[in-house]
């Protein structure tokens, strides 16, 4: 069974076996039929880079269903089963009124992995309005509830990334939104230009969405068009002395102040001096309007992304001695 529609890079890998399971019975039934078997967790596709064929049980995560659990005047708390499309999903909330995830708008993948790597954009990351996700233990079927806290999210990253890899497959997530007094999050120089090129003085959150969508359509590369797997680095994250170093070389680099003694480069201009930017080798290549994400032209292999990958990583510690890691899971 070939799994290139079912992951954004459009890698051409086959899977032993594959099965879509689109109820909480359904994937209890197969956890429990396949789970001597090595399984493989498989959700919108849109963060992996699969290497080779997977001698796995692939399951693909496909549970729809959005409700409302409870609501008051001021918010309202929403539970989305794990299938559902992100942005499709972020375009409902929007019909509703609801605010706090418009400027996730066009992200790429399924709400349930959206947890796994705390997706962010624009100033705006997943935790800010999740509540909990729901997760079912694959060696011990047990379904248990991850609050905020339990989930330890930091930049693209979670216990799911970590001491809960390959353990859970999460079933639902819960999010609280506002219905009004939405706190808009416009402070992102790329939303106030393009807002402000609308001539929006009091953007609306949809406007805030219609913004976003116009940003990334600019600079992001369409998976339906082009195979990527959207930002393929983590931006790095240097201490002050190593800042303090780096401007004096690079004292037009842009750069965000994270706390006192921390600053995050932009992966995608160190990749974009070191000349990469828009550049193919075979069908892998660099996208030309953004440096952070690698695209595969055609019939590229996971092998042939691993290796461009490698290529920047060591360019960019050769030149400026810092080392960037992929925010992408890679799967060998
Ligand atoms: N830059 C360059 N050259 C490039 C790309 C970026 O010089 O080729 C510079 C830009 O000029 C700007 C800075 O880098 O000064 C930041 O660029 P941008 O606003 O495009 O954001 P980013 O840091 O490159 C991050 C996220 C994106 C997210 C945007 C917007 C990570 C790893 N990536 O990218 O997330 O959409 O911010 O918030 O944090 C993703 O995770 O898949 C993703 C697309």
């Amino acid at each position: 069974f070939s799994l290139k529609e079912y992951n954004t890079f459009r890698i051409d890998v086959k899977a032993k076996c594959f099965l879509e399971v689109s109820s909480m019975e359904a994937l209890q039934q197969a956890l429990q039929l396949y789970r001597n078997d090595d399984i493989f967790i498989l959700g919108g596709g849109s963060n992996i880079l699969i290497t080779q064929d997977i001698n796995a049980v692939v399951l693909y995560i496909n549970i729809k269903g959005i409700s409302v659990i409870s609501e008051d005047d001021d918010h309202v708390i929403l539970k989305v089963n794990a299938g559902e499309n992100w942005h499709e999903m972020v375009l409902w909330t929007l019909d509703q009124n609801y605010g706090g995830l418009e400027n996730l708008s066009l992200i790429p993948g399924n709400t349930g992995t959206a947890p796994i790597q705390n997706i962010g954009a624009y100033g705006v990351e997943l935790k800010d309005s999740f509540i909990s996700c729901e997760a079912l233990e694959i060696a011990t079927l047990k379904l248990s509830t991850f609050d905020r806290e339990a989930c330890q999210f930091g930049y693209r990253d979670s216990y799911f990334k970590n001491e809960g890899k390959g353990r859970f497959v999460i079933t639902s997530v819960c999010f609280k939104l506002t219905k009004r007094n939405h706190k808009k999050n416009v402070a992102y120089g790329a939303i106030e230009s393009e807002l402000r090129q609308r001539n929006i003085d009091n953007p609306s959150i949809k406007d805030i969405s219609n913004a976003v969508i116009a940003i990334r359509k600019s600079k992001l590369p369409d998976p339906k068009e082009l195979g990527n797997s959207g930002s393929f680095f983590k931006n790095p994250i240097i201490n002050k002395q190593e800042f303090d170093k780096f401007t004096i070389n690079w004292p037009e680099a842009p750069f965000y102040k994270v706390s006192q003694n921390q600053y995050k480069i932009p992966a995608g201009w160190l990749i974009e001096q070191c000349g990469f930017k828009g550049k193919q080798f075979g069908d892998a290549g660099v996208h030309k309007n953004q440096a952070l994400v690698l695209v595969n032209y055609g019939n590229a292999s996971g092998g042939e992304i691993i290796a461009l990958a490698n290529k920047i990583m060591t360019a960019v510690m050769e030149r400026f001695k810092i080392r960037i890691n992929p925010e992408v899971n890679i799967i060998k």
